[in-house]
């Protein structure tokens, strides 16, 4: 590891223990001395600093006598420095070395003297740890690199003069390979919305973009911030249509924090004398980190590096803290902090002529000591939402002229302006501390007092920082699927979709009504609806978080009066959930969609996918299989699954000349096919995912009628009026649905496909690029992709993911259909060549269904669903927020697919097939009650059960007999050679 800065302070931790042997000595404190030296050499200043060690023990053990400055033990006492954790001693150390702490390096032994060092904001922490076992501890307090000794350090400070303080906490090559920080350099303005989105810090309850906080919307910066479930209805005159839309609302900016010296404009990241720009999101510990350097007109040169969290522990707060040093110059700083409540929805350009303002004031003011806090309420759904904010400035050394504020309480936009007296070198750090609540929160008076009496007893920074951290780690121990590869870039982004899966949905929505929106919390894409990608989120909560699962469900149940009159609307039974869903569970689908290419409105016949029911009576069933928790299926998930199987079995129509039944006039995943070529009747039949699920629907909704059975006796009449008339038609359905197929026992998409002209994929990508939207493109050409065999995304191939293919070779013989295995990779290569992946969903889907037969695809595959966000993939839609379904998906494809994971039948499957590319996997999953720490390799399946008191459960692998597991057990299973899954 290289050393560039222009000091270097070990830490008191980072040297050995005092040993009376004298071989200590001669060791010269495990290549301390060493290193110190080749300091010197290069010129970078060395301070020690030690609570344990006086002066003369240092030199006495070698190590002192190149070091320019030490504050020993004694120094410590006389000048009543707190000892590490807090940063005192070290601060001390680098302002008698002329350094400032963002151009220091800290060698610390110890998770207190990373924390010192982290909270004194030092360039960069390197842990040292000489037992080799604790670098996981040590980087969670924030080291940005751990060795195992200081001898492996080289030291350039050559390198270091020309770079200046900017290499400093670089991807240091210990946390890269960690795959734990997400690092840019240099101010890129073209890719800020993307940041912003990736960067986004959330908590399930609460998210901000990561968008610099010194700006305010702009063409290239959106600092939105929303609360789960917090909606708005606003009409719109467009073009003479008139629309009404729903959509999570933008929240006023807590994170307004803007700065200038004296006399000199406000400075914007991405404006005129900026340099060394620099920004980290550590995922580990959920901390959004910004540097820069800046100069202004008159060559003052300040360095400005920032932190900030969206704490995981306290889910209505959130914090930044932002650390000034002036490197050549002293005067006044001035810090301008706002709760900006002017903001409006106006990221989407497509919805640009839709109306955006939610939100109005309904009250401001100031509080105390550097308090703000302001009250609006949303225009239709009138909600109230209250934000408080503290100020805090805290300059270096105490200076003895402290900060003087002015406020000015513009309308909607409360805010002080701190006048700071800065000087040279001296670090000033000021402190913004937020809440959020809304009227919406249990357990308050009124959301605007519930806020300010948060802010008002919120510790420092570090405080909440400390809370956030372990909060982050317990949910990594719970939700991390861990990777053995050698590229680093796939363990970041697995590790980035984990992040980003719970930021949107953590164990802090268990007690909100809140569903799972398809951008995360991050953007304003789609309005913030909730659609079917849930199935995907459920997927990877079910087996470690499940308490999220179970209360992301109950968003839907709570919606099921809507749905059931959705159907009754249409003319069926049961109930029909919406296609996109929001406050109250209404379809919330436009009824038109905008073509840029032809700048005309098109009709939107999404909602014609019924197929959203049966994503969420799958889910259901996962979490149910996951937790056997019998209480939420007697009170909520049987009649989530009862009711939405009776609107299925409602709308399956026998053909009297074939006596199958049949269903028509819907949509299935693809959503490039829509009606039939040259008609304008919206719908297709017979599209073969949805007749299967609907199949696999039926069969467990019967499970389930004998589960309630045991409850409430064998008459379910009075309960759902689930008569046995009723359960016999569903019998039937399960033994006599039609599935379409052609070719070679291919399955049909839906009838006709086999109908349809080829498409010109490879010509229309030369053409075009981009043909992610293809409906737009062809429809400005006057053709439609309802003339093609070209899908948007998976469609029969879903039926893969959602099912083992031995689970749907048996469905389909229930049928009267035998598939012999042959057919199956004939249908995932029939499909895999006509799809254009217009949806981020279809390559996680495809990566799945190739998984077994054609490991390399499937793991390019892989690759691009890792990439999808981080490489923006659909063409500037990531800034509008992250795909949640396709981040969820490749933690499930990692997770269950490379292990062939399993909930069914009372039991944990498991048939791993590692791709090549993976030497280890390791993950904990949570199943009924127990916690099993599972490992594989090519060879070998490790189970161990965490002990506990929970019942022992059944585990399956793959060609061996079943096995009981008890909590505390731990069982080696050698894999035999892969057992097809077809
Ligand atoms: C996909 C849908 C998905 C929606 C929201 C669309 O592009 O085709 O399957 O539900 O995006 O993510």
């Amino acid at each position: 590891m290289l050393l560039d800065p222009d000091g270097v302070l070990l830490e008191n931790g980072s040297l050995p223990r005092p040993d009376p042997q004298p071989a200590d000595r001669g060791a010269g404190f495990d290549g301390a001395a060493d290193l110190l030296a080749r300091l010197g050499e290069a010129g970078v200043a060395a301070a020690l600093t030690s609570t344990r060690y006086t002066r003369a023990e240092l030199l006495a053990r070698g190590v002192a006598q190149r070091v320019a400055v030490i504050v020993d033990a004694d120094d410590a006492e006389r000048e009543r420095l707190a000892a590490p954790p807090d940063p005192a001693l070290l601060l001390r150390a680098a302002q008698l070395s002329g350094v400032h702490p963002a151009r220091a390096a800290v060698l610390a032994g110890t998770t207190e003297g990373v924390q010192a060092a982290c909270r004194g904001g030092f360039g960069l922490v390197v842990g040292v740890d000489r037992s080799g076992v604790r670098e996981a501890e040590l980087c969670r307090y924030g080291a940005d690199a751990v060795l195992t000794g200081v001898s492996a350090l080289q030291v350039d400070r050559e390198a270091g003069r020309r770079r200046w303080w900017q290499p400093l906490r670089p991807v240091s090559p210990a946390a890269e390979q960690a795959g734990w920080l997400l690092d840019y350099t240099g101010v890129d303005p073209d890719a800020e919305g993307v940041r912003e989105t990736l960067c986004t810090l959330g908590n399930g309850y609460l998210a901000t973009r990561g968008a610099a906080s010194e700006a305010v919307a702009d063409q290239r910066h959106y600092p939105g911030t929303y609360l789960a479930g917090i909606f708005n209805r606003l009409r719109s005159r467009v073009h003479g249509h008139i629309h009404e839309d729903e959509s999570l609302v933008n929240l006023p900016n807590w994170l307004l924090l803007q700065w200038r010296p004296e006399a000199a404009p406000w400075v914007l990241p991405s404006g005129p004398g900026i340099s060394d720009y620099r920004q980290s999101l550590d995922l580990r510990a959920g901390v959004l980190h910004h540097r820069y350097r800046h100069v202004d007109g008159h060559g003052r040169a300040t360095t400005v590096v920032s932190k900030r969290l969206v704490s995981m522990a306290a889910p209505h707060l959130a914090a930044l803290e932002m650390t000034f040093v002036a490197e050549n110059w002293s005067g006044t700083l001035q810090v301008r902090s706002a709760v900006d409540g002017r903001v409006t929805n106006g990221q989407v350009a497509e919805y640009e002529p839709l109306a955006g303002h939610h939100l109005f004031p309904e009250g401001q003011g100031r509080d105390g000591s550097g308090g703000l806090w302001l009250r609006m309420r949303t225009s239709q759904s009138r909600v109230d939402v209250g934000v408080a904010t503290r100020t805090r400035v805290r300059p270096a050394g105490g200076a003895p002229d402290g900060p003087c504020r002015r406020a000015t309480m513009a309308r909607a936009r409360p805010q002080e302006t701190y006048i700071i007296p800065i000087r040279e070198g001296e670090p000033v750090r000021v402190q913004k501390a937020a809440a959020y609540y809304t009227s919406r929160d249990r357990g308050i008076t009124e959301p605007v007092a519930a806020a300010r009496q948060a802010v008002a007893q919120v510790g420092s920074f570090t405080d909440l920082l400390t809370a956030h951290v372990r909060a982050w780690r317990r949910l990594w121990e719970r939700s991390r699927v861990e990777l053995h590869t050698s590229s680093s870039a796939t363990v970041l982004a697995l590790n980035l979709h984990t992040f980003h899966l719970l930021a949107s949905t953590s164990p802090n929505v268990v007690d909100l009504d809140a569903g799972v929106g398809a951008r995360g919390l991050h953007g304003e894409g789609y309005h913030g609806h909730i659609f079917w990608d849930e199935v995907f989120v459920h997927r990877a909560l079910a087996l470690h978080l499940p308490e999220v699962s179970r209360a992301l469900l109950l968003y839907r149940w709570r919606r099921l009066d809507a749905a059931r009159r959705a159907a009754a609307a249409a003319g069926y039974q049961g109930a029909l959930f919406p296609w996109q869903s929001g406050s109250d569970g209404r379809e919330e689908t436009p009824s038109e969609v905008y073509n840029p290419r032809t700048r005309r409105w098109m009709p939107d016949r999404t909602a014609y996918q019924r197929h959203v029911g049966l994503a969420i009576a799958y889910s259901v069933w996962q979490y149910y299989q996951a937790t056997a928790d019998v209480n939420f299926l007697y009170t909520y998930g049987a009649e989530l699954i009862l009711e939405i199987a009776r609107f299925f079995a409602d709308l399956v129509r026998e053909n009297p000349t074939t006596g199958r039944y049949e269903i028509t006039r819907v949509m299935g995943p693809d959503e490039l096919h829509d009606a039939y070529p040259g008609t304008d009747v919206p719908g297709l039949a017979n599209n073969a995912y949805t007749n299967v699920m609907t199949v696999w629907l039926l069969r467990r909704a019967l499970d389930v009628a004998d589960l309630l059975a045991c409850h409430y006796g064998p008459d379910l009449t009075d309960l759902l009026g689930l008569g046995e008339q009723e359960r016999v038609r569903w019998r039937r359905i399960t033994t006599r649905m039609y599935v379409p197929w052609h070719g070679a026992q291919i399955i049909s998409q839906f009838d006709g496909y086999a109908d349809l002209r080829e498409f010109d994929v490879s010509g229309y990508l030369a053409r075009y690029g981009d043909i992610s939207r293809l409906h737009l493109i062809l429809a400005a050409e006057g053709d439609s992709p309802n003339r093609y065999r070209i899908g948007k995304q998976a469609d029969v191939l879903m039926l893969l993911y959602l099912l083992s293919a031995e689970e749907l070779r048996e469905l389909l013989a229930g049928l009267g259909y035998p598939w012999p295995r042959a057919a199956l990779p004939r249908t995932v290569d029939f499909y895999s060549g006509r799809v254009s992946h217009g949806s981020t969903l279809s390559r996680v889907v495809h990566a799945w269904v190739h998984a077994r037969a054609g490991r390399a695809i499937s793991w390019d595959y892989f690759m691009e669903a890792l990439a999808a966000d981080l490489g923006d993939s659909k063409s500037g839609s990531t800034r509008e927020g992250i795909h949640l379904g396709a981040m969820a998906g490749t933690l499930d494809l990692a997770e269950r697919c490379y292990l062939g994971v399993e909930i069914r039948e009372d039991a944990l499957w498991f048939n791993p097939r590692l791709p090549r590319e993976v030497s280890k996997l390791h993950t904990l999953l949570t199943y009924r009650g127990q916690q099993v720490h599972v490992t594989a390799d090519q060879s070998v399946l490790a189970l161990v059960a965490s002990p506990c008191a929970a019942a022992p459960i059944t585990v399956r692998v793959a060609g061996q007999p079943p096995l009981r597991l008890e909590a505390g057990e731990q069982r080696s299973i050698a894999l035999k050679p892969a057992v097809p899954a077809m």
